[in-house]
């Protein structure tokens, strides 16, 4: 699909070139992380940096007040869990920057995953002390299949942790990406001194004080390496640090800026988000080296951004977040053209007219009024019942963005039958929050019977859908545990019947109507794998690629 870049003004007088600026300045990525490492403190950072807040715990509060404010869900209250995720956006030095949030507990990694579509880029974070852990790698890979960049941020340095070589090279292996280090800790701990600022040749030296609260001045040292500034600065870290330098020259990766953006090559940062230490030279090195909004492919070809007319997708739909008003926002990315509020747009997978009203930019909690937007930003559309996650929508609805996949649930329950006059509550109630994306749905093969399946990535999962279903749908069916591990994807066309064999491993299919294989455990698939080498299956089910594939 050609870019219309000429600098003639549409009708609603923006011309391409301003879109194309508007596109330019953007800049829209998640952070991921394993529970604890400093999502939340390094989130508030930024916007502390960004000027969204004046003072850092405005915005979530600290971990005492979390609950109180995250009041959507009576359950998120009851459980003390952030259930629900949203985008956070702020002006800084030119660049409009989106931080879509995601929830921080990992049976809701699925929501993560599928915020992770909408993304251009994704900062890791890891905690000094602990490393690459398990829910960092899970998110790490969903990024690595979209082959978005990935900065690294290691957090936490005002406290003793681990080797900085040694966690660059657990990056390099565990995760299986080259890493770069852009800054290098000097001392650790109580002695953390600051960073070495590698492409800029300066120190930035560490304050401390005040608990992170409000920004401090950094102290810049210039001079470069061996000149007396640099060594008066260093102390007895100077030795240390020129050695470190030395083995990063000789056997580290080289910087390499086309290798970042095609996702190969992670720039490395250290710091500490709780005294905002490290968190400015983040932000400003990552909006110099994360792209802008670029070309999204779909069923028609790849689309440009700055293409005139407005595009975009469904990555979220969330209920209740306005617990007065009962209602559903669906989340859209913005993929290309200017959205405008009150404007009409197609709704691709009904064919229909649909007019932008009340829509929102999310801050948050907060929602503002949202007249215009570009791609990159994210816009809360009132929702009321029509979309389901990875719908499109496009002026002309002439083509589709892939949608979002399917990841492998790791749980699995069977829906207890419902009493007669209960059925079509029931039904109802499933079949919203299967489209909002609440759980997913499984079937015998052609529909026929009547079991349904529900699988999702942990338990609360269940726990937030039965709530939903009886607080919203007044029906209250029991769930029974299954005990399927995973599901897979097969990337061929077979025949149901030979799988018959086994009832470790069963066929299914999931709401679009492809067979899924639910299978206890890793080695019961092992076995199917090893029978079955051409049914090549898949830890989640890319629509793009099932609809290209012809299964
Ligand atoms: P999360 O969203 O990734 O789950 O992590 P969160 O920001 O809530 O941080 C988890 C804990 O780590 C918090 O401590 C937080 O203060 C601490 N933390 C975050 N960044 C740093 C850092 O740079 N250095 C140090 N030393 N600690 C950091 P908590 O005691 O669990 O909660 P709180 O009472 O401090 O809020």
């Amino acid at each position: 699909m050609e870019s219309e870049n000429e600098e003639a003004a549409d009708a609603d007088g923006t011309s391409a070139r301003s879109l194309r600026a508007e596109v330019e300045r953007r800049r829209t990525f998640a952070i991921i992380s394993h529970p604890d490492a400093g999502k939340t403190t390094l989130t508030e950072k930024l916007l502390l940096f960004g000027g969204a807040v004046r003072e850092a715990g405005s915005v979530r509060g600290r971990r005492s007040d979390k609950h109180a404010k995250s009041d959507w869900l009576e359950l998120e209250k009851q459980r003390g869990i952030s259930v629900s995720s949203s985008v956070m956006h702020f002006d800084y030095r030119g660049f409009r920057v989106n931080i879509l949030d995601t929830p921080g507990h990992k049976d809701f990694s699925e929501d993560t995953y599928r915020t992770l579509t909408a993304a251009d880029s994704a900062v890791m974070l890891i905690d000094g002390a602990k490393g690459v852990e398990n829910q960092t790698r899970k998110l790490f890979e969903v990024c690595r299949m979209r082959g978005i960049p990935i900065f690294t941020f290691v957090n936490k340095m005002d406290r003793f942790g681990r080797d900085p070589l040694d966690l660059m090279s657990e990056i390099e292996e565990v995760l299986g990406i080259d890493a770069v280090p852009v800054n290098w800790p000097v001392g650790e701990g109580k002695d953390f001194r600051g960073v070495y600022d590698r492409l800029g040749d300066r120190l930035i030296m560490f304050s401390g004080g005040n608990h992170g609260r409000t920004l401090l001045d950094e102290n810049i040292i210039e001079g470069g390496l061996g000149s007396d500034a640099f060594n008066e600065a260093l102390g007895i870290h100077a030795g240390e640090l020129t050695d470190a330098l030395e083995l990063l020259d000789g056997a580290g990766a080289e910087f390499d800026l086309e290798r970042v953006r095609a996702g190969e090559l992670t720039p490395m940062f250290f710091g500490s988000a709780l005294t905002n230490f490290g968190v400015s030279p983040l932000l400003e090195r990552f909006l110099e080296m994360a792209p802008c909004p670029t070309a999204r492919e779909s069923d028609k070809g790849m689309v440009e951004p700055d293409s005139k007319d407005f595009s975009g997708f469904v990555f979220k739909i969330q209920a209740n977040m306005d617990k007065d008003h009962r209602d559903r926002i669906a989340f859209v990315r913005v993929c290309s053209g200017r959205f405008m509020a009150g404007k009409s747009t197609r709704h691709v997978r009904t064919n229909k007219p649909i007019r932008l009203a009340n829509s929102t930019l999310l801050m948050g909690r907060d929602r503002e009024e949202v007249s215009e937007a570009f791609p990159g930003d994210v816009v809360g559309l009132f929702d009321p019942g029509v979309f389901g996650i990875g719908d499109t929508l496009n002026d002309k609805g002439d083509f589709n963005y892939p949608g979002i996949p399917s990841f492998s649930p790791e749980c699995f329950a069977r829906v207890e039958v419902a009493a007669v006059g209960k059925r079509k509550s029931l039904e109802k109630g499933i079949d919203q929050l299967v489209q909002e994306g609440a759980v997913q749905l499984f079937r015998e093969p052609g529909g026929g019977s009547a079991t349904l399946i529900l699988g999702a990535i942990g338990q609360l999962q269940f726990d937030v859908f039965q709530h939903r279903l009886a607080s919203e749908y007044g029906v209250e069916p029991g769930l029974s545990p299954l005990d399927y591990k995973l599901a897979r994807w097969p990337q061929a066309d077979f025949d149901t019947e030979i799988f018959r064999f086994s009832e470790r491993v069963r066929v299914y299919e999931d709401r679009e109507g492809r067979a899924v294989l639910l299978a206890k455990s890793e080695w019961d698939l092992k076995r199917v794998e090893e029978k079955h080498p051409e049914l090549k299956l898949a830890e989640t089910a890319d629509p793009l690629r099932l609809a290209t594939s012809g299964a």
